[in-house]
């Protein structure tokens, strides 16, 4: 099924650039842009946005290695007091 029109791009080569990616490495976020790099094409007009990421979301290999779950909450000791001092 084609999910991008704009550059003919379908599920199954989705799948194909998240597939390479994760083989090549264990450790990588695997964003849209990087399935668009990796097909050699950038999105226009971001239309298919949804669809790419329900397309990508069926793939058991998107899912964010372990290693680098709730770094957010682990690396942040900033505080609400922080932010507003910063922006003043
Ligand atoms: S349909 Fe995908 S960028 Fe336009």
């Amino acid at each position: 099924m084609i999910v991008c029109h704009c550059q003919n791009i379908t599920n199954h080569d989705i799948d194909a650039a998240i597939n390479w990616m994760r083989a090549a490495d264990t450790t990588a976020l695997i964003t849209p842009g990087k399935v668009y790099r990796a097909l050699g094409k950038a999105a226009d007009c971001g239309g298919c946005m949804p669809l790419f990421l329900e397309a990508m979301r069926k793939n058991d290999n998107l899912e964010v290695p372990m290693q680098l779950r709730n770094m957010k909450r682990g690396t942040t000791q900033e505080t609400k007091h922080d932010r507003r001092q910063e922006s003043s």
